[in-house]
């Protein structure tokens, strides 16, 4: 990935020519693309990416949070064996111009290999933001993100919310993730 002095990616996504020519194509949706689809798709399966984690690394200064106050969402974080699970979208290239719009804070695209239950693998577009973007805030113990995350809101809503409905969504597809999970509890103690 690039070093990135700017947290916004528009630019950045926008020349990743990947793809381009396809009629169709898979984006792979670990966080808020799961549960808040505000795109067309042709079709959608649960689907999974090997080496990835789900982590509440990422700082949100325009949807969950503000860049005085940001929240925290979700981002993927290299991590061997792991199975990170989520939704596959089957879309159209020009569905890039909003999702670009709307995952501009930091994340950039990546090509992955995506897991179907049944079926042939088949290659993927995600939105990661790594640690070299200016809008990463890295780990931090269960208690102090749930602390965050409760405290943050921004324009697309409060962060509590996106936490919750992430957590949903991840058990209405009986995904495991611990770290969801755990921070959902912690958040729910809290309150
Ligand atoms: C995703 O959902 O795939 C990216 C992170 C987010 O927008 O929450």
């Amino acid at each position: 990935m690039t070093t990135l002095t700017d947290a916004n990616t528009v630019v950045q996504n926008r020349a990743m020519q990947y793809f381009a020519s396809h009629e169709r194509l898979w984006l792979f949706g670990y966080g808020s693309l799961i549960y808040k689809v505000d795109f067309p798709y042709l079709q959608r399966r649960p689907a999974g990416i090997r080496g990835w984690q789900r982590r509440f690394w990422q700082g949100s200064h325009d949807h969950r949070g503000t860049p005085t106050a940001p929240g925290r969402v979700v981002t993927l974080v290299a991590s061997e064996g792991a199975l990170c699970q989520g939704m596959a979208f089957e879309i159209t290239p020009d569905v890039f111009e909003h999702l670009d719009h709307r995952e501009k804070n930091g994340y950039l695209r990546v090509v992955v290999t995506l897991e179907f239950e049944e079926g042939p693998r088949e290659e993927a577009l995600v939105y990661i933001a790594g640690a070299d973007n200016p809008a990463y805030l890295g780990p931090a113990s269960e208690a102090d993100i749930a602390a965050q995350i409760s405290a943050s809101v921004g324009p697309s809503g409060s962060n509590r919310d996106y936490l919750l409905q992430l957590a949903a969504a991840l058990r209405a597809l009986e995904a495991e993730d611990a770290h969801v999970f755990g921070l959902e509890r912690a958040l729910r103690k809290r309150e």
